[in-house]
């Protein structure tokens, strides 16, 4: 009898408590602020090399003009418009929480951020904080752009200082109010000066390169809006576009559903498979023919970065998922 009330009383102090611990958590969310640190007071060098460096991170390998740069999105890979590099532009893509859009990061000083210090530029680029403080929204790449080293970022920035000013005036994102809630611990300051990775060190220097340019984030399935962690590299994550949808392949080493038979050379034939086309002669789009992986972006990255990035894919887990990346239409192919 007495264990029976106790057991009762237990189970509706449970019950109690259950509510009330959510409203915390909720009120926790709620008022919680980004972790944010000062940006740095750094002045990045302006040298040729630097500025070289940048362009190829800014253009090839990390694709800032993706989101940034007004691009003709009725040709194929969506080539840029060099009068708009980096002018911002409102994001196409479905399924976002909200209006997202990309900035404009030409110096432009009102309408761009050509009033920010570099230690400014270099804190929204890694940590994903804007001047005035606020977060954002993390469709901006910075989870993989964190681990960019000192001397990479301050090149990225350098190149973007030599960028024309562009005067475009791109209003600010507004993210639901329950999502923009939900993201507020995705910001994180960088608290040690990132070294640089040695070039040549193979396997390693080709996670730093996948790791900032965020394969993983598009090749990884989603599961309730968030990566599924146990499918890494698998693909599957949908992508719906004006054109139509798009699903990320499987790149992890799986021999049936992944790129286990390829050796290094199908592999780089294939990131730079949009070779073929000459820029100003790239095919229309139409919903049998479109894509969202930054092929175009890619035809100039060099055999030695490719390399890197193909000996780090390759000693991935391999997962069997089988993935048709356009549903219903035959495949582009190299
Ligand atoms: C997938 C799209 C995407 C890519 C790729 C991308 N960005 Fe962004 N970026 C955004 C979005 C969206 C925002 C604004 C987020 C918001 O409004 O909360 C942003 C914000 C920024 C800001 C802050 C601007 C401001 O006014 O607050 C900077 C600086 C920036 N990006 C630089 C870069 C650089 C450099 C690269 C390449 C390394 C890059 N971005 C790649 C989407 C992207
Ligand atoms: C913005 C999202 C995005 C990013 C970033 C991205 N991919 Fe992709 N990738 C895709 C999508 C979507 C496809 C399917 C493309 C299609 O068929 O149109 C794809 C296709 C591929 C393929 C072709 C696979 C096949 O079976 O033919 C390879 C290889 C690949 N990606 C590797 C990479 C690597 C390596 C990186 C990083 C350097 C990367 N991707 C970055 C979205 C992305």
């Amino acid at each position: 009898m007495r264990i029976k009330r106790r057991t009762k009383r237990f189970f509706k102090r449970v019950l109690i408590a259950i509510p009330i611990l959510l409203l915390c958590a909720f009120l926790y969310q709620l008022l919680r602020r980004p972790s944010s640190a000062p940006p740095s007071k750094i002045t990045v060098a302006m040298t040729p090399e630097r500025i070289e460096r940048g362009q190829y991170l800014f253009v090839t390998l990390l694709d800032c003009d993706g989101c940034h740069s007004e691009r003709d999105f009725s040709r194929l890979g969506g080539p840029v418009i060099a009068a708009g590099r980096g002018q911002g532009r409102m994001l196409p893509l479905e399924g976002l929480p909200g209006q997202v859009n990309a900035p404009n990061i030409t110096p432009d000083k009102e309408t761009g951020i050509g009033g920010w210090t570099d230690g400014e530029k270099i804190r929204a680029i890694r940590e994903g904080i804007s001047k005035d403080g606020h977060m954002l929204f993390p469709l901006m790449p910075y989870p993989g752009l964190r681990y960019l080293s000192e001397v990479d970022v301050q090149a990225l920035v350098a190149y973007m200082n030599t960028l024309p000013a562009i005067r475009n005036y791109v209003p600010r994102s507004n993210i639901t109010f329950f999502v923009g809630m939900m993201v507020k611990g995705v910001p994180e300051p960088v608290v040690r000066p990132i070294p640089p990775v040695d070039p040549d060190g193979g396997e390693i220097y080709g996670e730093y390169l996948v790791s900032i340019a965020g394969c993983e984030e598009c090749h990884t399935p989603q599961k309730r809006g968030q990566a599924d962690a146990s499918m890494r590299y698998a693909g599957g994550r949908v992508f719906t576009l004006p054109q139509g949808t798009v699903l990320s392949a499987n790149i992890t080493p799986d021999k049936d559903t992944g790129i286990g038979k390829w050796d290094f050379i199908r592999f780089r034939d294939r990131m730079r498979s949009f070779r073929q086309y000459k820029e100003t002669e790239l095919p229309k789009v139409g919903p049998e023919r479109f894509t969202l992986m930054p092929f175009l972006a890619y035809t100039k990255l060099t055999d030695h970065d490719l390399e890197a990035m193909f000996l780090y894919i390759e000693s991935r887990r391999a997962i069997e998922h089988f993935v048709v990346p356009h549903p219903g239409h035959a495949e582009i192919k190299d």
